[in-house]
């Protein structure tokens, strides 16, 4: 009940416009600095390049939410430019994230559509590859019709399936073939369109799971849970699945010991790093999702 009342909380300041705009100034706060790499992207590149040396690949996302006019999600767009180019000149392993309200989805279709060709442009050229976060229910369907467009120009580019959500299982299917992340997914949304339930949301997991992996398709499991881990290292062990067709993801600054002992166990393993000052949204949604991720919030906010 008590987990309920605080997912709900943390849920519904997350999408607060007024304290995501205030938080900007206030700096990393509250212990937000334990999950986000940095303010800018040369300190993120660094510890990008630590994770490299450990044997960990990462995805690299600049941070942003409530982009509500052209001139900010320009400025997004040329941003998720210059990390693409930042990551080849430094030759760091690591992919980019991008999320589609950012580069102006709810400004105009063809003018977000114009921004990821232009950063698949350069993703292309420098040989890199582009996932679309999934961002709330109302911007699913979308966000499926970009990724479609861009895949008729370019197979670098992938998005993300929610498996609270009802659809997922048709998303799968009528995805086949292409890099898809899987997670269980972040928002809140409505009975009528999602799973409410941990016990179905962790079963129609493991079923977007196994239909992704059954066609063929290189498939990203993004989850910190160990149940989860431990059925799909046995599960592609009884498919005979090789290794080089899948890969854990984590959030970076989560199950640090976990991500270290499947790369020794000869996992491919991919951190999600976020970046930047919009750090607001990002945060409040991981102290949504797991209760315990209060204690960074409560040492932070004491070692201010
Ligand atoms: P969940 O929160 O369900 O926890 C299950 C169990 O795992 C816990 O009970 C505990 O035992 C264990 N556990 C979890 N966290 C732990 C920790 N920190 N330490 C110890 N044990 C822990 N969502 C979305 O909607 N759109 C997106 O684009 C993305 N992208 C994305 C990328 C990556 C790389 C990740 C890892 C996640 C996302 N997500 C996401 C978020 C995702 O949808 C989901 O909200 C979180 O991953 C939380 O769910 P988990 O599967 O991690 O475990």
């Amino acid at each position: 009940m008590l987990a309920k009342v605080s997912k709900n909380f943390f849920l519904f300041v997350s999408n607060n416009k007024w304290l995501n705009h205030a938080a900007k100034k206030w700096g990393f706060s509250f212990g937000a600095s334990q999950v986000v790499a940095g303010d800018n992207i040369e300190v993120a590149l660094k510890k990008i390049k630590e994770l490299n040396d450990k044997g960990l690949l990462c995805t690299l996302d600049h941070l942003g939410e409530f982009v509500s006019n052209k001139e900010e999600a320009l400025a997004a767009t040329r941003s998720v430019v210059q990390t693409l180019k930042s990551i080849s000149d430094v030759k760091v392993k690591s992919h980019v994230s991008v999320k589609l309200t950012q580069l102006g989805l709810d400004i105009d279709y063809q003018f977000c559509l114009k921004n990821m060709h232009e950063i698949l442009a350069i993703a292309t050229r420098t040989n890199n590859f582009v996932t679309i976060d999934m961002e709330d229910y109302s911007h699913c369907q979308q966000s499926l019709d970009i990724l479609r467009d861009l895949r008729k120009d370019y197979d670098n580019v992938g998005t993300v399936i929610q498996s609270y959500l009802y659809r997922a299982v048709q998303d799968i299917k009528d995805l086949q073939g292409v890099h898809l992340r899987l997670v269980k997914g972040a928002y809140k949304e409505s009975p009528e369109v999602a799973y409410q339930e941990k016990n179905r949301i962790d079963s129609n997991f493991r079923i977007i799971i196994q239909e992704h992996l059954s066609s063929g398709s290189y498939t990203a499991i993004a989850t910190h849970d160990d149940q989860i881990v431990d059925y799909v290292k046995q599960w592609v062990k009884e498919q005979e699945i090789s290794k080089d067709q899948f890969e854990f993801q984590m959030l970076y600054g989560f199950r640090n010991q976990l991500q270290s002992d499947l790369v020794k166990e000869g996992y491919t393993v991919r951190v999600y790093v976020p970046f930047g000052t919009d750090w607001f949204g990002y945060f409040m949604r991981r102290l949504a999702e797991r209760p315990q991720n209060i204690s960074f919030a409560i040492k932070g906010f004491f070692s201010k």
